[in-house]
């Protein structure tokens, strides 16, 4: 696939159709989705694929669940990131109690310095919900992320944060989190007679000539695989 100089894989081959070949270098893109949607899944394709396919350095921040439990589980896909640590192609840092203790802005600094350390061209914050979690004011929230983002514009590291949306519900964090990012994927279950159907769509992705449908997708022992039939090819 031809891909803009500006533009890089998000790790799923079927996602980079829909988005003109892949996220914007240095964009903020919100992946927001209930639980089990396939959020976690989602993030660590684009961090592995990235380390093993285009020698780019990445970081995963876990405040959902430790590390060694989102190792563990990743290895179901083979996606070895205990090895890719051990090589220096990614950090997984646990922020799990740091999300409790500490501050959010020392919870930044942890993951820029190793953003730094790494040279990390690419970010994982599971969860932006977590991180912010224990910001007071709506108004502290707004500018604490519009920094961050700044923050990483700065470092020309393309971001996933990962928004938990409780089921049954469809508000995103406080309301502000999808104008302050560039872009926003919402990962929905839904349920459909006997089963739950999982699909994905793009509300927003600036600079980008996306697709505006709904796409069936699936969580695959390969990864997240992504319909890209559109409506009304179905
Ligand atoms: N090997 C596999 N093959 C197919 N589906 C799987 C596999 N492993 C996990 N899943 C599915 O993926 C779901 C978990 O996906 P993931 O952890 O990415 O979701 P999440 O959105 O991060 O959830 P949470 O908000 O709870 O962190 C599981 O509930 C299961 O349905
Ligand atoms: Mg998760």
């Amino acid at each position: 696939m031809s891909r803009s100089p500006f533009k890089l894989s998000s790790g799923i081959p079927s996602l980079d159709k829909i988005i003109e070949g892949g996220f914007t270098q240095g964009d903020v893109i919100l992946v927001a989705g209930q639980p089990g949607s396939g959020k976690t899944t989602l993030a660590t394709q684009f961090l592995f694929s990235g380390a093993v396919e285009h020698g780019e350095t990445g970081v995963y921040a876990t405040l959902v669940e430790s590390a060694s439990k989102l190792k563990r589980d990743m290895l179901q896909f083979n996606w070895d990131l205990t090895k890719l640590e051990g090589e220096r192609k990614i950090a997984v840092l646990d922020l799990i109690q740091a999300a409790s203790e500490k501050s959010v802005a020392t919870n930044l600094d942890m993951i820029m310095s190793s953003v730094k350390i790494l040279g990390a061209k690419r970010l994982v914050i599971d969860s932006l919900t977590s991180m912010t979690t224990y910001i007071k004011t709506k108004e502290e929230a707004r500018s604490f992320i519009s920094i961050m983002t700044k923050i990483l514009e700065e470092a020309k590291c393309t971001t996933l944060l990962l928004v938990e949306i409780p089921w049954n519900k469809t508000d995103i964090g406080s309301g502000f989190e999808e104008f302050v990012a560039d872009s926003l994927i919402i990962l929905e279950s839904s349920l459909d007679r006997f089963r739950i159907k999982r699909r994905l769509y793009i509300p927003k992705m600036r600079g980008t000539n996306h697709s505006l449908d709904c796409h069936d997708f699936y969580i695959t022992p390969e990864g997240i695989s992504i319909s890209t039939l559109t409506t009304a090819e179905k």
